[in-house]
């Protein structure tokens, strides 16, 4: 593939939505022109199966989580990420499958075989070329998503989603699964210290990025 795919990911309220906002500004200014995407719902269908995953009313079975996941990813790959990386297009994506083997896999606790044979199934093999894991605790984690959802200049009125509202030791077992994933392929894995200041942070993303992109040309 000739194009850059590059994925960002990390446990609810580890700020990685707000870096990669700023991160494409950046790459913008300085004529990256990447194509800005995520998961669930980097698709319009895949906008509608993200409404009905993250409702915090609805009653979601674990395997039916699973699949509709498998399901956005199929046609995000197929319709948006690979046509993008054919291109020879930068593509960032706002989570992919190594939340499904964070959160359906640490999480909820699925077989690593069952989750391995799903995502190879979603993906077709396709595996990002760089990940940033932005790490933080579930205390600050958890503090984050709260005001998120109560603060004064809350984007998310809503309140919590079906998955923000699990409790801490779902969360933790998430933190863990995805730091189990950086330490087998620290190659392609690079944790990001994501508990302090946004812009401390976003200057770390720029080098880690920008040094990636510039390795490739
Ligand atoms: P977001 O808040 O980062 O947009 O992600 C939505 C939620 O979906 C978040 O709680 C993580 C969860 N998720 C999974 O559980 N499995 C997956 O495969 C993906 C992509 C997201």
């Amino acid at each position: 593939m000739p194009g850059t795919f590059i994925t960002f990911e990390g446990i609810d309220g580890s700020g990685k939505s707000t870096q990669l906002r700023l991160l494409n500004n950046f790459l913008r200014v300085n004529g990256w022109n990447p194509l800005v995407t995520r998961e669930p719902g980097g698709t319009p269908v895949g906008l509608r199966l993200r409404a009905a995953l993250l409702d915090a009313t609805e009653e979601v079975d674990p395997l039916t989580e699973l699949l509709v996941f498998a399901a956005d990813r199929a046609q995000h790959v197929r319709r948006v990420i690979r046509p993008a990386l054919a291109a020879g297009q930068v593509v960032i994506s706002d989570r992919y499958a190594d939340a499904t083997i964070a959160y359906q896999g640490g999480g909820r606790g699925f077989p690593p075989e069952l989750i391995s044979e799903i995502v190879q199934l979603a993906t077709e093999g396709l595996k990002p070329d760089l990940t940033l894991l932005f790490d933080v605790s579930i205390e600050e984690s958890t503090h984050r998503t709260t005001r998120r959802s109560t603060g004064k200049n809350s984007a998310n009125k809503a309140g919590r989603d079906r998955l923000d509202i699990e409790d801490a030791a779902f969360h933790t077992r998430v933190r863990e699964a995805y730091l189990v994933i950086a330490s087998a392929e620290p190659e392609r894995v690079k944790i990001v210290d994501a508990s302090g200041p946004l812009e401390q942070t976003h200057e770390r993303v720029k080098d880690v990025v920008v040094s990636f992109l510039r390795s490739r040309m």
